[in-house]
């Protein structure tokens, strides 16, 4: 790690992102501030200042939403006020003060009826979770040292439902090979927006290698739920990065 990022703020550090982070950052771990929200509800715009006054990061990886494209659908306004008001208030503090911002960003902001989306494609979220996390982005790309990362991830240990798509497709890359790659760049000066994410496959198919009690689905069914069909991310600038 690069000196001049100490000491470093993860919002959502109790989060599937954050505590893959946090296990894999161990040796780091002392310089790393991981709040929980009941000490750090980035809602609270005066309260999230005057934490950041008290603890003067020099990065900040913000991994703090509401996720879930049901969950967001239910609680659109507690999706906005964490997604978008939550990252306004710590952009606010960045924005005066010599602080790299990490944005973890999603999939979820293409509309998924093409696949491969690269970075120069344009957005299209249908989602309320998808529209948040792209307004959010915008907030953090007026910012002088930002990095955006679009991904999409999961746990080996566990898959939460009974179901899965086999005609919904994503490059979904386990939690913990992500942070190994999110390692190598966040850190750096690079700044923008970057795609990392895995190999293009069928939700099912992952899943059924983490439960193999997994009942395959089709999306056909599901047509009210707004769920893309191919949201696949390209990583060809990631792959230039590495060389
Ligand atoms: N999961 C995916 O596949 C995926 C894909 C692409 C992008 N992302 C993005 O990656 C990030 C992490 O996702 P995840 O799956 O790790 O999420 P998660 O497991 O649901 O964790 C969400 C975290 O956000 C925190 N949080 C929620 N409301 C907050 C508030 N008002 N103030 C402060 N913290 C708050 C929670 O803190 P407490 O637990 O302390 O309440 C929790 O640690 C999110 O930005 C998400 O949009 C996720």
């Amino acid at each position: 790690m690069h000196s001049k990022y100490n000491p470093i703020l993860l919002t959502g550090g109790r989060g599937l992102f954050g505590k893959a982070f946090l296990k894999k950052n161990k040796k780091i771990k002392k310089k790393i501030f991981a709040p929980p929200s009941s000490k750090l509800d980035i809602t609270k715009k005066e309260e999230t200042i005057k934490y950041l006054k008290k603890i003067t990061p020099k990065l900040i990886i913000h991994a703090a939403a509401l996720v879930g494209i049901q969950n967001c659908e239910k609680n659109k306004l507690l999706c906005k006020k964490v997604n978008i008001q939550g990252t306004s208030n710590i952009a606010e503090y960045v924005k005066k003060n010599n602080v790299r911002l990490i944005y973890i960003s999603t999939d979820y902001v293409f509309d998924g009826k093409k696949g491969n989306y690269s970075e120069i494609d344009s957005p299209n979220p249908q989602s309320v979770y998808g529209k948040s996390k792209l307004s959010a982005e915008n907030i953090v790309k007026k910012l002088n040292n930002h990095l955006i990362i679009r991904t999409s991830f999961f746990s080996k240990k566990k898959w939460k439902y009974k179901e899965a798509f086999i005609d919904q497709y994503t490059s979904r890359i386990e939690v913990d090979k992500l942070i190994s790659k999110i390692n190598k760049i966040i850190f750096t000066e690079f700044e923008g927006l970057i795609h990392i994410a895995g190999k293009k496959q069928s939700l099912f198919n992952i899943a059924k290698k983490i439960d193999k009690k997994t009942k395959p689905i089709s999306l056909i069914h599901y047509k009210n739920l707004k769920i893309p069909k191919d949201i696949s991310l390209n990583t060809s600038k990631w792959n230039k990065f590495l060389k």
